[in-house]
């Protein structure tokens, strides 16, 4: 009989720890549960998902599973089995302004992609890494599951410091495609066996094999995305954002139909096209504050009301169940097959051997086994993969030494970016709106 479980969610009052609690509850027989601790920094939003869980815990009549919301590391890490992070440093204020400083220059200005994205990395590392810190002195034996983006950064920096630390990193992209592809162009994505390379929020398909029709069908999908754009499936429903990303991924395949890409390469491929579809005074943080961040705090004051009937209105899709495969993956050895984040050490057979990679991989009770590509790739993705590996690695160069050169480097590198110049600019306007998470640079 498996112990049963302490999961802790480090940034507990983050939206998504509902969906992510629904799939725990949902897979109690492969994931036995004792407790659930939330962490964060900020105790009304810990408060208010306190409630929420608590909510959802009485209606599944779980009398015996303890529920602790807490702001203090030793509580929420001591002796815990998994730690669930999802922590947003600064909170979506800071999104903000990682994407409209950018977009005020003319450049894309994203959560995870351009400069936004790098700025975002500098604050996201020290809290990521002060979270791993607690984890080794409170819990050394867990796993931390990490959702925390900038995830190629995160990862590339904790690993720098904790080589041979317990820890997955994972994106919900791939599968939120796969799901997309699926429910647009009718097949069931429960038989496939996807294979896929790339960097985080930046990489390509290269097969997808369907067990039940026993073949690789990714040449017919290429042929629907060129000429049937897709619709976002439920999870994302009404979303113009989505519904945009999705419809670029056929774009970008029109154009380089070799493979299917993922959606975040619009970012990098058509930055002119997403900049002139942006609105620079309602960003998709300022949707996400008005859309999930109003809906979270309005269940949590029904339930404080007392209201005990339509209160959970959440919906985001498989998230919540892919982090869940993970740890019950490791816990009951399921050797589970994942996109995930790790150290490229070959798998990438001609991409340098210490870039951080995106690639299916295998988790079982020793951790993950990734799968390593057959072909070498081809130099129009390796050219633009080396390229952002090299300025994601100046980055985490510049959060370490504190250095204001790498920083310049790493923003006039990253490929969002025409000229240096505009690179300073944005750097130096960044260091500013940044001075309460930034290390001083120098
Ligand atoms: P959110 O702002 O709603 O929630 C984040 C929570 O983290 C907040 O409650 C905040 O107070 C807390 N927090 C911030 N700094 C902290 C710290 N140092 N220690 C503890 N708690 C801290 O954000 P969200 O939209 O729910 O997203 C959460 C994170 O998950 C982000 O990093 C986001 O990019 C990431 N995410 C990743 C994926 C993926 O595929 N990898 C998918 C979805 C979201
Ligand atoms: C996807 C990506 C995440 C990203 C999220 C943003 O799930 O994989 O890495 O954080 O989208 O969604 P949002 O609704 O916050 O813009
Ligand atoms: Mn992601």
């Amino acid at each position: 009989m498996t112990k049963k479980q302490i999961i802790t969610i480090a940034g507990g009052g983050s939206t998504y720890t509902p969906g992510i609690i629904q799939a725990v509850l949902n897979n109690a027989d492969r994931l036995p549960l004792s407790e659930i601790r939330l962490y964060d920094i900020d105790k009304q939003r810990n408060n208010d998902m306190y409630l929420i869980i608590r909510y959802m815990i009485e209606k599944e009549g779980l009398t015996d599973v303890t529920i602790v919301a807490t702001e203090t590391p030793e509580v929420a890490f001591t002796g815990c089995d998994f730690v669930f992070s999802q922590i947003r440093v600064g909170g979506m204020k800071m999104r903000e302004k990682d994407e409209k400083i950018p977009l005020n220059h003319g450049l894309v200005g994203q959560e995870t992609c351009g400069l936004g994205g790098f700025a975002y990395g500098m604050r996201s590392m020290s809290g990521l890494l002060e979270i791993v810190e607690f984890v080794q002195k409170f819990a050394p034996d867990a796993w931390i599951l990490n959702y925390t983006n900038p995830e190629s950064i995160i990862s590339e920096a904790v690993r720098r410091k904790f080589p041979h630390i317990k820890m997955i990193n994972a994106c919900d992209m791939t599968i939120s495609i796969e799901e997309t592809i699926a429910v647009n162009y009718g097949y069931d994505r429960k038989n496939w066996i996807p294979t896929y390379y790339g960097l985080n929020h930046f990489g390509w398909y290269t097969n997808i094999y369907d067990k039940e029709l026993k073949r690789d069908i990714m040449p017919e999908i290429i042929e629907k995305l060129k000429t049937q754009e897709m619709q976002v499936a439920d999870f994302n429903e009404g979303d113009k954002t989505w519904q945009e990303a999705f419809q670029m991924m056929s774009v970008i395949t029109k154009n380089f139909p070799t493979n299917i890409p993922n959606n975040y390469l619009e970012y990098y491929l058509y930055p002119d096209m997403v900049v002139e579809h942006t609105d620079l005074n309602y960003t998709r943080a300022n949707m996400v504050m008005d859309g999930r961040e109003k809906n979270t705090k309005e269940m949590a004051e029904k339930i404080r009301n007392g209201v005990k009937d339509d209160v959970l209105n959440f919906n985001f899709g498989e998230h919540g169940q892919y982090i869940v495969d993970m740890a019950t993956s490791i816990l009951n050895d399921e050797r589970r097959r994942f996109m995930l984040i790790v150290p490229n050490q070959g798998a990438i057979p001609n991409l340098r051997f210490d870039a951080v990679v995106e690639v299916p991989a295998y988790v079982g009770a020793t951790g993950v086994e990734p799968i390593s590509l057959r072909e070498p790739i081809c130099d129009f993705h390796k050219g633009m993969m080396e390229a952002q590996v090299a300025a994601e690695k100046l980055l985490v160069d510049a959060f370490f030494e504190k250095s204001y050169q790498k920083a310049l480097q790493a923003f006039t590198l990253n490929q969002t970016v025409p000229n240096a110049r505009v690179a300073k600019k944005i750097l130096d306007e960044m260091i500013i709106a940044n001075k309460d998470y930034w290390p001083e640079l120098r």
